[in-house]
């Protein structure tokens, strides 16, 4: 098509800083286009989706009054969120200030992140996040015009020591963390550290936005005490969490936890946003997680999920060790962090293996801010979705690019 308005001077500042073209999206088409086996893909596996019990929950949901008109609450359908106020509690994820009221449903754990910068981001803020970080977190900071300061971390997360230092001269409005088997390194904070971590938040007098939607992914043994149990009454943690992994992505169901400090300015932002979400998708959520025994159903999970992750973990040690390539060695969630003993272009290679060897692997740059270069020379591998027997193979296909690339001169890789 052509002629007529194309946009080009009317496309915001904000979008501009969505509109950079994505090596995560590049190696995820190649990846299709070559059929390749893939560790891009950071989601959760199709056949663990409970999809009959949810057509049925949803299809009942359809049955409420309260489904069909906008629903009075703004922060979303009231069951659903006493469930979770509940369970956070009886996990303990939460202190006991944590009810119903405290609770806003959102469109996923994404869109707690993106309402949670609009209350606390002016154009120029300073947010600090883990190095690296999770690529959308970064891309909605930089949208709503924060400048994104990386803290260096270590395998057991955030390094205290940085973050006192770093935090101390740049007066940040928040400290951005997944705290469990994060994404992209696979690494978790340790109960230790992270009371480390709150005291110098409480000595600073800052906030913490704590994203945690990997937290029943936990393989080994449970998971250390969330941040926003550990701050107790000491409100400084806004807690990030979704269904997107217990139960499905396109569900596009999660919440927030908001410190009663917040609330007010959530809610008029909430309302701002488009007065609410669909009721009778977190109704169906409702109905589907009231009638199955949760922990049973995170427990299956678990075994799908640990399968695969011994898997990789057996090819790290058989293939990818012996190359001098350093690994995460992931307690739960989805995600290997890889890097490399040599200052190869990964980008490169990323492009090189899936074309010529049939194996897809996310380059680490995107895991940082602008600037920092920390992540040319790392990727991220993505075990979700490779069935256990599959996984081997991708680790000797990987193996087999790793040792040939040297000798292919990046510019003849299409
Ligand atoms: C760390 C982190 N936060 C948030 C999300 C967003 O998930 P959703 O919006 O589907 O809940 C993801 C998804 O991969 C993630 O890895």
């Amino acid at each position: 098509m052509t002629g007529g308005c194309d946009f080009r001077e009317q496309i915001s500042v904000m979008a501009r800083e969505r509109l950079e073209s994505s090596s995560i999206g590049e190696i995820i088409e190649m990846a299709a286009r070559f059929r390749a086996l893939s560790f891009g893909a950071g989601e959760p596996s199709p056949e663990l989706f409970p999809k009959d019990m949810i057509r049925e929950a949803v299809a009942e949901a359809f049955e409420g009054q309260d489904v069909w008109g906008y629903y009075h609450d703004d922060f979303g359908y009231l069951p659903l969120r006493e469930w979770i106020a509940e369970r956070m509690i009886k996990d303990g994820m939460a202190p006991s200030w944590v009810k119903p009221e405290h609770i806003l449903l959102t469109n996923g754990g994404g869109e707690g992140v993106s309402l949670v910068s609009e209350a606390l981001i002016d154009p120029g803020s300073v947010v600090l996040v883990e190095s690296p970080t999770y690529v959308e977190s970064l891309l909605t900071f930089r949208k709503q015009g924060a400048i994104c300061v990386p803290v260096p971390s270590d395998d057991e997360g955030i390094i205290p020591f940085e973050l006192e230092r770093i935090a101390s001269a740049v007066r940040p409005r928040f400290l951005y963390t997944i705290p469990n088997f994060q994404n992209p390194s696979g690494r978790t904070i340790p109960e230790e550290r992270r009371i480390q971590i709150l005291d110098i938040l409480r000595r600073l007098n800052l906030p913490m936005l704590e994203d945690d939607p990997y937290h029943y992914l936990s393989y080994d043994a449970a998971p250390p005490p969330c941040f926003l149990k550990l701050a107790g009454e000491d409100c400084r943690v806004v807690h990030c969490n979704s269904f997107s992994k217990t139960i499905a992505p396109g569900l596009r169901v999660g919440w927030l936890v908001v410190p009663p400090p917040l609330r007010n300015a959530l809610h008029h932002l909430r309302v701002s946003a488009g007065l609410g979400r669909p009721t009778v998708i977190q109704a169906g959520v409702w109905r589907y997680l009231s009638r199955i025994d949760f922990p049973s159903r995170v427990k299956k999970l678990c075994d799908g999920y640990r399968e695969r992750r011994d898997a990789m973990l057996d090819g790290i040690i058989r293939y990818l060790e012996p190359l001098g390539i350093r690994t995460s060695k992931p307690a739960g969630g989805f995600f290997v962090w890889c890097e490399s003993p040599d200052s190869r272009d990964i980008h490169s290679f990323a492009r090189y293996a899936v074309e010529k060897h049939g194996i897809a692997i996310i380059p680490g740059q995107s895991f940082f801010p602008r600037g920092d270069k920390r992540g040319d020379w790392a990727f991220r591998l993505s075990y979700a979705k490779v069935p256990a027997e599959q996984v081997n193979e991708g680790m000797q296909r990987l193996a087999r690019a790793w040792e040939s690339f040297p000798a292919v001169r990046a510019s003849s890789v299409s």
